[in-house]
């Protein structure tokens, strides 16, 4: 595919050679606030105080993290990739999140790019604020491509509903899960919501969890979006403070599946036609005590570890200190890691694969 014919958003998989990327900046990040039901359901506990309106990450942290974003960048467009990344906003002062985490809130589907309407309030200025410019520029694409299709996320008029009912109340035995009357999740159904994190990419078929953050309201307005022949399902998962599904299931390339069974079972996988001759493997892991020179993950498990971004049916981005993943998918599969540094934005909430939007994949 020739750049100057090369179209500006078209993707299918998660696993074709990568063409264009967005990749996410971390300048000014601050730690979400959202309602504390919603914190306890979804961030590592011991974390829970930081989580305040207009509170920074700490600042050497942030630095760190930006200058392995620009490094993963570079080396991105060293392989000739075209990389794009969001414009720097000042998150903190906003009352917002990151720009580093572009996967929770666009996603490529063939060559319609989808904006996720959020359930966390303080995150639904994201794409308006970081992407516009880049959404613009694909929009405003020559004709020689193929045409791009975005779907903005529907603004949210008033008072929005999608916690009501679920709020903590003081309960005397301190248990929070109970004050949701039983509900799974910390929202409701009341209108759509869902991170487009909690989705990937198997060719016409596209997998998605529920979770704290997508509802079934979300999941049939995902189906209404995606170009036509294309089929979105949703896989049962296990894991009660889900919110996005890609520490869950890695596809390493066509056929090959890495799963976490903490969370998910072959069985339920097999449920889904699209993986019928795959191979399903789930993750042996052992997590490690992370050692006291580590930056805190703040959001996420160790298992983020299966956050890895394919650039094509071979190579695969690693943490560099990730090195019994590395070794294991090299051994058993013939892949080949590249591995850099990447725990200061791990510390943000993510990896990779959170830290990038596939734009363009051949396939
Ligand atoms: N919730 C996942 C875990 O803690 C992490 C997922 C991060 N993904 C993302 N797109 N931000 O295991």
């Amino acid at each position: 595919m020739a750049a100057a014919n090369m179209p500006l958003v078209a993707a299918d998989d998660e696993w074709s050679p990568l063409k264009s990327v967005i990749v996410g900046r971390a300048e000014n990040s601050a730690f979400p606030s959202e309602a504390a039901h919603m914190i306890e359901a979804t961030m590592p506990e011991e974390h829970h105080a930081n989580f305040r309106s207009h509170n920074p990450f700490p600042a050497d942290i942030v630095a760190k993290a930006q200058l392995e974003l620009d490094n993963f960048a570079a080396l991105l467009e060293r392989e000739g990739i075209k990389v794009y990344r969001p414009r720097k906003v000042d998150w903190v002062k906003v009352g917002g999140y990151t720009g580093a985490m572009p996967r929770d809130c666009l996603m490529t589907v063939g060559n319609t790019l989808i904006e996720a309407p959020f359930a966390w309030k303080c995150r639904r200025h994201e794409v308006q604020l970081g992407y516009s410019d880049i959404l613009d520029q694909l929009a405003s694409g020559d004709s020689s491509s193929a045409p791009v299709r975005i779907c903005r996320a529907p603004l949210i008029i008033g008072q929005d509903t999608l916690y009501d009912g679920l709020l903590k109340k003081p309960e005397a035995n301190g248990h929070s899960r109970h004050a949701n009357g039983g509900q799974k999740w910390a929202i409701n159904n009341s209108r759509p919501a869902f991170d487009t994190a909690d989705f990937m990419r198997f060719g016409k078929t596209i997998i998605g969890q529920l979770s704290n953050v997508t509802n079934h309201k979300g999941f049939q307005y995902l189906q209404a979006m995606v170009p036509d022949g294309y089929r979105v399902e949703l896989l049962e998962t296990t894991d009660e403070h889900a919110m996005h599904i890609d520490a869950t299931i890695l596809p390493l390339k066509k056929g090959v599946l890495v799963y976490n069974p903490d969370r998910v079972t072959e069985e339920e996988l097999r449920k889904h036609n699209v993986f019928r001759d795959w191979e399903l493997v789930a993750y042996p892991f052992v997590p490690q005590k992370r050692s006291a020179d580590c930056p805190p993950m703040y959001m996420c498990s160790p298992w983020l570890v299966l956050n890895a971004l394919s650039l094509d049916e071979k190579r695969i981005m690693v943490e560099e200190k990730d090195t019994q993943f590395a070794d294991w998918v090299r051994e058993k599969f013939g892949m080949e890691p590249i591995m850099i540094p990447f725990q200061h934005v791990n510390s943000l909430g993510g990896s990779f694969h959170c830290a990038t939007v596939d734009l363009v994949r051949e396939s």
